[in-house]
């Protein structure tokens, strides 16, 4: 069985792979990984606290399959926290067992315990990336899921040289686990992060010395391909390379028309495949990312630096610095978001559903609700129409299928309970939530069209809404009130993106399709983790279909008790 990393890739500085992309077909394989959390301690980053490891290393191990493989991970808790991994992004299909959401798909594997996640891979291939999906133990719990095209298949875009993983990620001096909890105590949000991170790394620029800053060696006059993902809890972020354009040819796991920009925008939960050409003269190059934020919030707005680094240039050279977006840049954001597109060619369609069997509007609010274990006796508190999600006892999915009563309503609105001016003027009295533990039921099949609306009950701000189980398709965005006439008129139902995780745009809308085709109960949430822990987030309850292979499969034997 392999320990984390079929590709000796366990590198601490470069990580490159080259595959055999000419090779003939074979059929799907089998594809073993072995997880145990393990608490411990990094000591190349900031402090020496231990943290929640997967194989004592930080980022964890990158899972590499090809499209069509099955996947086993058994994953042993030897950590004091309970423990549950989402593979992000992967539709999981009739399988929501293997999804990962703590209560949600699954109870949590406890200490000393194991669960082997049992998926097989279909019709998707490119980059996303699994993370712990319980409390905020994805700061530290989490790795790239590269899924390479099928044996003897290219891709559709130039052939890269070598590739490399790019994971940012958000780092705090402390247990992540005690800052939730002194935030919770105070009803407040708790202390942002100390530093965001390129590859575990946070760069020169932080109060760490240099040596931990991840170098990426490259040869001059190639194509690199790099995959990027957002494992940061709160933060969207910009990412640049110093003197090197990128070009975009995937998000999400999904091919996109090229095209070329300075920078790229990423929220958490996103992932972003781009082309590099080593075009300039040799040298070492910063590559950065840091935070956008555009509304008027605090946030831990320090860049972490990385090097692109040419081959024989020695370490004394001083790197060049990128030019990034400022970090209020929302013309950038708006600009950088509407190139998105799907590749939508013959062999990638994109399939957008034409009409619309159920229509949503979700509102995204900010709140203050009675706590009384808070020191002033209130909490901050988050909202989808109204209604502040209650996590569950036991896994949604399990009593879904074995029918437990009393563990969810299927009562979730399908639109607000008063409509109101949702981006007008801000919005500070009344703004207590329901509470709840409610979902939608989707029929099977159904297409379905949500809006997801932002509101400036508190404060507007940008959400990445991320939906469990499927893809959807982007079909419009716009700041302000979403228009039911004149914003769906100017729909793209051609080639939007699509993609598993949407920014909302601050004191704006977005619009998503999709096909109900997974039966399930899936989880869709922000993907801010701050967010999600005060309750924004719910889920869908996907039913069966009537034919063959259209209900969800059984659970697996070892699926961890409540
Ligand atoms: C981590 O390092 C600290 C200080 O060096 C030490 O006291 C502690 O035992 C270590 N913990 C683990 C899990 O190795
Ligand atoms: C998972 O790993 C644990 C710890 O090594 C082992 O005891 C268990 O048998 C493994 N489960 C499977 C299904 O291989
Ligand atoms: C994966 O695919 C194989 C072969 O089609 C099938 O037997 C198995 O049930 C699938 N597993 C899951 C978890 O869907
Ligand atoms: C939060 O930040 C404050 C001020 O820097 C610090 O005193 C406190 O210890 C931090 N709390 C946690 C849980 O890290
Ligand atoms: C408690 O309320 C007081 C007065 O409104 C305010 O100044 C303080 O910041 C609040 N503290 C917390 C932790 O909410
Ligand atoms: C990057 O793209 C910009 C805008 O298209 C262009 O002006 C610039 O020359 C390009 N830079 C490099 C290094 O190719
Ligand atoms: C980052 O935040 C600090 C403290 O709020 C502020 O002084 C600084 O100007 C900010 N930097 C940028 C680049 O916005
Ligand atoms: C909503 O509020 C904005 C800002 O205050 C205002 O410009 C707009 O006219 C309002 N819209 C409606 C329909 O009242
Ligand atoms: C949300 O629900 C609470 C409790 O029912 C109510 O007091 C509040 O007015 C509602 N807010 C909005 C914006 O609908
Ligand atoms: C779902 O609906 C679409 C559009 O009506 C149809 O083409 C497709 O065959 C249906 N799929 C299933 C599994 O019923
Ligand atoms: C771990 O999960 C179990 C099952 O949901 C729960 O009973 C227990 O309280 C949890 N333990 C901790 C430390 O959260």
């Amino acid at each position: 069985m392999a320990k984390g990393n079929t590709h000796g890739l366990d590198c601490l500085f470069l990580c490159f792979c080259l595959f055999g992309l000419f090779s003939v077909p074979v059929k799907a394989a089998l594809k073993k990984y072995q997880f145990d959390i393990q608490v411990k301690n990094v000591s190349r980053l900031c402090h020496a606290k231990p943290i929640v490891t997967v194989n004592g290393m930080f980022p964890g191990p990158t899972i590499y399959a090809r499209e069509g493989d099955r996947v086993l991970v058994n994953v042993t808790n030897y950590a004091r926290y309970n423990m549950s991994i989402h593979w992000h992004g992967l539709k999981q299909y009739r399988n929501g067992w293997a999804d990962g959401p703590a209560y949600i798909t699954q109870c949590p594997i406890k200490t000393g315990k194991s669960y082997t996640y049992d998926f097989n891979i279909t019709g998707q291939r490119g980059t996303l990336w699994w993370h712990a999906h319980i409390f905020w133990l994805r700061a530290t719990v989490y790795g790239a899921i590269v899924i390479l095209p099928k044996q003897g298949t290219l891709f559709p875009f130039p052939q890269p040289y070598r590739e490399a993983n790019i994971l940012l990620g958000e780092w705090w001096n402390n247990d992540v686990e005690d800052v939730v909890k002194q935030g919770n105590k105070l009803g407040l949000p708790p202390n942002t992060s100390d530093a965001h991170t390129i590859n575990g790394k946070p760069g020169p620029l932080s109060p760490c010395s240099e040596k931990h800053t991840f170098a990426l060696e490259v040869e001059q006059g190639k194509t690199y391909l790099l995959r990027i993902i957002n494992a940061a809890l709160n933060d969207e972020l910009f990412f640049a390379i110093a003197e090197h354009n990128m070009t975009v040819v995937e998000i999400d796991a999904v091919y996109t028309k090229p095209f070329t920009t300075q920078a790229i925008l990423i929220a958490p939960g996103q992932t972003t495949n781009v082309l590099v050409q080593t075009n300039q003269a040799p040298g070492r190059y910063f590559m950065a990312a840091r935070p956008f934020m555009d509304a008027p919030l605090s946030i831990d707005n320090k860049s972490a630096m990385a090097i692109l680094q040419y081959k024989g240039i020695p370490n004394s050279v001083i790197p060049i610095l990128p030019q990034i977006p400022a970090p209020d840049d929302t013309e950038f954001a708006l600009t950088y978001n509407s190139k998105l597109r799907s590749l939508n060619s013959p062999a990638f369609p994109a399939t957008v559903p034409l009409k619309v069997d159920r229509h949503l509007f979700y509102t995204i609010g900010l709140g203050i609700n009675q706590c009384l274990t808070c020191l002033n006796g209130t909490r901050l508190t988050a909202s989808l129409n109204n209604i502040t999600f209650v996590m569950p006892r036991i896994g949604l999915l399990q009593a879904h299928y074995y029918n437990i009563k009393g563990v969810f309503t299927t009562d979730f609105p399908d639109r607000p309970p008063m409509p109101f001016n949702y981006t007008g003027a801000p919005l500070t009295a009344n703004l207590g939530t329901t509470l709840g533990t409610r979902v939608s039921k989707i029929a099977f099949n159904s297409s379905v069209e949500l809006i997801l609306q932002d509101t400036n009950l508190l404060t507007v701000e940008s959400h990445p809404f991320h939906l469990h189980g499927y893809n959807f398709f982007v079909v419009g965005s716009g700041i302000g009130n979403f228009d039911p006439k004149s914003d769906r008129a100017k729909f793209n139902l051609v080639d939007p993106p699509e993609r598993n995780t949407v920014g909302v745009p601050t004191g704006g809308w977005a619009a998503i399709r999709f096909r109900a085709d997974n039966p399930g109960v899936w989880f869709m949430h922000c993907h801010l983790e701050l967010h999600t822990g005060w309750g924004l987030k719910t889920a869908f309850v996907v039913e069966n279909g009537k034919g063959r292979d259209q209900s969800i499969s059984p659970p697996p034997k070892d699926l961890p008790p409540c």
